[in-house]
């Protein structure tokens, strides 16, 4: 093979199946946590999620190791990451805690388990019977997003007679180099503005039932580099410094939110992850050390709050596909003349099921489970089954275009990687395809399904006519 990118991705292809510590291989076929994924295929029917727990407790281990310098930490998973059921028990079975965006949210971190005491509130528009219900459960934290919202938080906590423990969410100002309706603290609309810290500060501590605790704030998602994790720290404890002197408190606690990215490419080449923030950059090594490093020029007896989410889940799933049909296609210019043929393969699962938060630009590895000891030597174009012109996968290994074996057969089983973050919270029905199910590889390495696929009645049932 003397095409660069094709050598490369087979170089990898061989890497990930016989060292990455998530696959092998057997009879020509990739295993997932010592699990066979084309007999998983026949048995669960394609599409599908399947998760492994042994990568989720890795991760976790990794953060909790990140942050060994500062062992008065405490990690929250972000559920909107990933809500299913199974997988937010398979996190608490780890030992960390939840952060949630939404009533629903936080009812499945209770349902699952996770008492108050280890759940935190966030989100932009929380109405009065969210906080209600987050007072009433008697949340670790609420972070305070708008006055507003404080307003409520005082009038409900009185009349419960309850404790309402908050942070104050303030912006720092700093960007980052990832996507950029990522960015959550710079022109954004999360947070209030930093002048307002101390006024906001001021009107909680006159109010009997609510408990401030610290300030929050969260960078932004897929940051690809530590500096804004250090600006925005600084930032923080800068203020925090400032409101303990003039306010004359102390604060208990410190909320840096989440950010730490998940390498989507992570060939040899290592392109550079500021333009490209597919290569995560920064481990959850080089997060800690930003954070901690200026908390500690500050304080080291406040505890560190940490909301990660796809670094959690992001490595930890594969979505698996069938190859369910292929085509020839011409393209043609306006005068008819023939401008390339074009290699279609097509997917029983399209952008309803696999983007990233709506972001169809994200990228993600492809590989085919049902041959991955084989060169993977053909350029295709990797289709779905909406009806949309748009649903295809964009990001390729070259522009648009994907590499499978050329022997590739209908029914063969292809997997995407690094599918564990953001992508089942996404699915949509669009076009009456069911959302798909999901399976758990437990540590022990026995699968099971965690949530099944949506049925016709499913999808019939809410409608009323
Ligand atoms: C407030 C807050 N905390 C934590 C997170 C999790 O971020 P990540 O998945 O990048 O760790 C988010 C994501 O949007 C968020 O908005």
């Amino acid at each position: 093979m003397t095409d660069p990118i094709a050598t490369q991705y087979n170089a990898l292809r061989k890497n990930i199946s016989s060292q990455d510590r998530r696959f092998s291989h057997q009879d020509g076929k990739l295993c997932f946590e010592g699990v066979n994924i084309e007999q998983l295929a026949k048995k669960y029917g394609t599409p599908f999620y399947v998760f492994s727990e042994a990568e989720i407790i890795r991760n976790i281990g990794e953060i909790q190791q990140a942050f060994a310098a500062h062992p008065n930490t405490k990690t929250f998973f972000a559920s909107k990451t990933c809500s299913v059921m199974g997988v937010l028990k398979a996190i608490k079975d780890a030992g960390i805690y939840a952060e949630a965006n939404s009533q629903f949210e936080v009812r499945k971190c209770l349902e699952i388990g996770f008492p108050g005491s280890q759940i935190v509130f966030n989100g932009v528009v929380k109405k009065p019977e969210d906080l209600e219900y987050a007072i009433d459960n008697e949340l670790y934290l609420i972070n305070v997003d708008s006055l507003y919202e404080l307003d409520h938080i005082d009038a409900i906590s009185r009349r419960l007679k309850k404790v309402a423990n908050v942070c104050v969410r303030v912006e720092p100002n700093v960007p980052s180099a990832t996507h950029a309706e990522l960015v959550t603290a710079y022109h954004a609309k999360s947070g209030l503005d930093l002048e307002q810290a101390e006024e906001t500060c001021r009107r909680i501590l006159a109010m009997p039932y609510v408990k401030l605790r610290g300030l929050h704030m969260h960078v932004g998602d897929q940051v690809p580099e530590s500096e804004p994790f250090a600006k925005a720290t600084k930032v923080l404890v800068d203020e925090s410094r400032r409101l303990e002197e003039v306010l004359g408190i102390k604060f208990d606690l410190i909320n840096v939110g989440g950010g730490i990215p998940v390498p989507y490419k992570y060939d040899d080449e290592n392109g550079n992850p500021l333009q490209d923030n597919m290569y995560a950059g920064i481990t959850a090594q080089d997060f800690a050390d930003a954070v901690i490093s200026e908390v500690h020029k500050w304080r080291t007896d406040v505890e560190i709050c940490i909301e990660p989410g796809r670094k959690v889940t992001g490595s930890a799933a594969l979505l698996v596909t069938e190859v369910a049909c292929e085509k020839r296609k011409t393209n043609y210019d306006l005068e008819g003349n023939v401008e390339c043929h074009v290699e279609w393969k097509f997917v029983d699962a399209g952008y309803s099921v696999l983007s990233d938060s709506q972001h169809f630009d994200w990228f993600f590895y492809v590989y085919s489970a049902s041959r991955i000891t084989e060169p993977h030597d053909q350029y295709i174009k990797l289709a779905g089954p909406l009806c949309d012109g748009g649903d295809y996968f964009h990001m390729g290994v070259k522009g648009e275009e994907f590499l499978l074996p050329h022997t590739t057969q209908i029914g063969d089983v292809v997997v995407f990687l690094d599918a564990g973050a953001y992508t089942i919270e996404s699915q949509t029905v669009y076009n009456n395809r069911p959302r798909t199910g999901v399976v758990m590889i437990d540590k022990h390495g026995n699968d099971r399904l965690i949530r099944r696929e949506d049925t016709y009645e499913d999808m019939v049932k809410y409608d009323i006519y």
